[in-house]
């Protein structure tokens, strides 16, 4: 039977995207111009609790144990509503969520925070979800959020509506990941407004998704050859493309500072010196190198001196925990 405050705890990680979404084709229903490919990772968590209080009159959302903004407590209600709806149900919740990295700094916390929040939402109430489910659930809050309810590499299928655009899990090779954080500052242009901008201003948005759509199927073929050297080389120049892209929307958006250049291009001198790695970079100046595991140490060593640097491997897909301490 229904309890009058269910509650659920979820605990969901970042992902970073070898092969990025930057475009969407439907705003309402979140589904991505292109497909995308990404790692979940094992570092920088999401924990959020939902527990539903029937008596309230509107949502509570709690972020890092303060009340959090306006803005940020009316995207947590639309993507109750969506919850509520299909529960068939109007009662509010309290939502309680920490993050281990800084929110919008561009380390994927909108992925883990609404992977998270989605399966927190669904089990506390009751919607009978599985994986796929949930995944297309998480995309309606932040689209990347559908590849971090899977673990390690996952593929975001652009899909054609809310049925076909979710992400499931791929074989890929090993794979680590050296996360320099560069500033922790939260980004001036949140990647909603920014991907509407570009895609109605830059000349180049159209070609940007259809090779996109192309790196996708490359990248799929190097994951399942186990080919390092060729999902580098594909993670480099997509993640390089993006910020082009960005860069040539109409006002222009740089997201990159001149030290996540500057990573960039220690990235390439590493390479030359036979130290393999590939760098990228999400909305934000923060830059992520990516190599075989036995190799992270050293990138992280050679990067240090440009950030904090947080060496990550594939990390788990988004699901229910005990809440810490007992009662939420
Ligand atoms: O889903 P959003 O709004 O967090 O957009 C994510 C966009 C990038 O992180 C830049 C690329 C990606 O695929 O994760």
């Amino acid at each position: 039977a229904q309890t009058s405050n269910a509650s659920a705890t979820a605990r969901a990680y970042p992902n970073i995207a070898l092969v990025k979404y930057w475009g969407k084709r439907d705003e309402r229903l979140m589904l991505p111009a292109a497909g995308s490919l990404s790692l979940t990772l094992d570092v920088f968590p999401t924990e959020t609790t939902v527990t539903v209080d029937p008596g309230a009159d509107r949502d509570r959302f709690e972020l890092d144990g303060a009340p959090a903004s306006e803005e940020q407590t009316g995207r947590v209600t639309r993507f109750l509503d969506l919850v509520r709806e299909r529960a068939g149900t109007t009662a509010r919740a309290v939502v309680r969520s920490t993050n281990a990295a800084p929110t919008g700094a561009g380390l994927a916390s909108s992925a883990s925070g609404f992977a998270a929040l989605a399966v927190s939402a669904a089990a506390a109430y009751r919607l009978d979800a599985d994986r796929l489910a949930l995944s297309r659930l998480a995309r309606r809050g932040s689209g990347s959020a559908a590849r971090s309810i899977v673990p390690g590499v996952a593929v975001w299928h652009a899909g054609e509506d809310d049925g076909s655009s979710f992400a499931e899990p791929v074989d890929a090779p090993p794979l680590s990941m050296v996360i320099v954080t560069i500033d922790r500052a939260m980004k001036a242009v949140s990647s909603r407004e920014a991907m509407r901008r570009t895609a109605l201003t830059s000349p180049f948005h159209a070609a940007w998704i259809s090779d996109t759509a192309q790196a996708l199927e490359a990248m799929l073929v190097a994951c399942r050859d186990g080919d390092f050297t060729r999902i580098g080389r594909i993670t480099e120049t997509n993640a390089l493309r993006m910020h082009a892209v960005i860069q040539s929307a109409d006002p222009p958006i740089q997201y990159l500072a001149p030290t996540s250049v500057a990573a960039f291009d220690e990235v390439r001198r590493l390479r030359a010196e036979g130290l393999e790695a590939y760098a990228t970079a999400d909305a934000g100046p923060n830059v992520v190198a990516l190599a075989r595991p036995a190799d992270a140490e050293a990138v992280a060593d050679a990067l240090a001196h440009l950030g904090e640097t947080t060496i990550a491997g594939p990390g788990p897909g988004a699901a229910l925990v005990e809440p810490a301490g007992g009662t939420a």
